[in-house]
């Protein structure tokens, strides 16, 4: 979906952050492994303190009142959501729903359970890193990890008269999401890991000498306690991320950006 008439900067990315959701609730999948999730820690709700940062549309936090939640902070930046948020969330009276920016949300009480989905294609390049500057500490957050893993094929299985060898080796060193529309490609091996509370390497090296395949992917993977919640193309809310095979040692670095962290990526050698 793109805007196709000029508007104001600000109400252009008010508007675009909006439509953006809308292929998040499309997501079947990632909603009914988020709810379950929920589910599966009720003791961490039932009678607790909550707060979902980036409430969106409300969905998660409505979970938590129907959980038994004492009390429920639901955070949310965009003004939209927020709005539609607001005629989900009023009918329960321990839901406190707050337009603002999780960052500078401070809640007025200790929280047990923290709830959020701030992951990005390549896991940390959206809003996660938000968690690991958080001036106050939830007892639980839910998830609390996720990885980036990787694996290789050869582009030649896809048979693709266009996007074929030739095609790919002119996308050397760049990273493009949703390039095949794949769901069953297996991630090998892990890049990077988040878990909560623990320092995450901004900048890493990967020797994939041992694999074979020309075509580079690399997938999204959210975890809680260890265990798989979601992953790429099961949830489409995460595409894969393709590039050509340029080396055995590639580098990733995420820097800091306008709103969430940048990723850069080279072959080493
Ligand atoms: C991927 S959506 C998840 C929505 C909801 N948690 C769910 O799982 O259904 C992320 C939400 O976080 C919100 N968000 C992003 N950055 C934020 C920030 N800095 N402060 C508050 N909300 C933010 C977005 O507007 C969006 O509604």
């Amino acid at each position: 979906m793109d805007i196709m008439n000029l508007l104001p900067e600000d109400r252009f990315a008010q508007v675009d952050d909006l439509l953006a959701f809308i292929s998040i609730y499309d997501d079947d999948n990632r909603t009914h492994a988020f709810l379950q999730l929920l589910e599966d820690n009720a003791e961490d709700i039932r009678g607790k303190v909550c707060v979902e940062l980036g409430t969106g549309i409300g969905l998660l936090s409505e979970k938590l009142a129907q959980l038994g939640a004492r009390k429920v902070y639901a955070v949310e930046v965009n003004p939209f959501l927020f709005q539609i948020a607001q005629k989900r969330l009023s009918r329960y009276k321990n839901v406190e729903l707050i337009q603002a920016d999780a960052r500078d949300f401070v809640p007025p009480e200790p929280v047990h359970t923290l709830v959020h989905e701030f992951y990005g294609q390549l896991l940390y390049d959206e809003e996660l890193y938000i968690l690991d500057q958080l001036p106050w500490k939830p007892a639980v957050v839910l998830p609390d990890g996720g990885k980036l893993a990787a694996g290789l094929m050869d582009i030649e299985e896809f048979d693709d008269p266009v996007v074929n060898a030739d095609f790919m080796q002119q996308l050397s060193g760049v990273l493009v999401s949703g390039l095949f529309d794949e769901e069953d490609v297996p991630l090998d091996f892990d890049v990077v890991e988040f878990r909560y509370g623990k320092p995450f390497p901004l900048k890493m090296r990967k020797d994939i000498s041992v694999y074979q395949g020309n075509l580079l992917y690399f997938g999204l993977k959210v975890m809680h306690q260890g265990k798989e919640i979601c992953q790429a193309g099961i949830c489409s809310n995460w595409s894969y991320v393709w590039t050509w095979r340029a080396g055995n040692i590639f580098e990733i670095e995420f820097v800091s950006g306008a709103r969430a962290p940048e990723v850069l990526f080279q072959w080493i050698d």
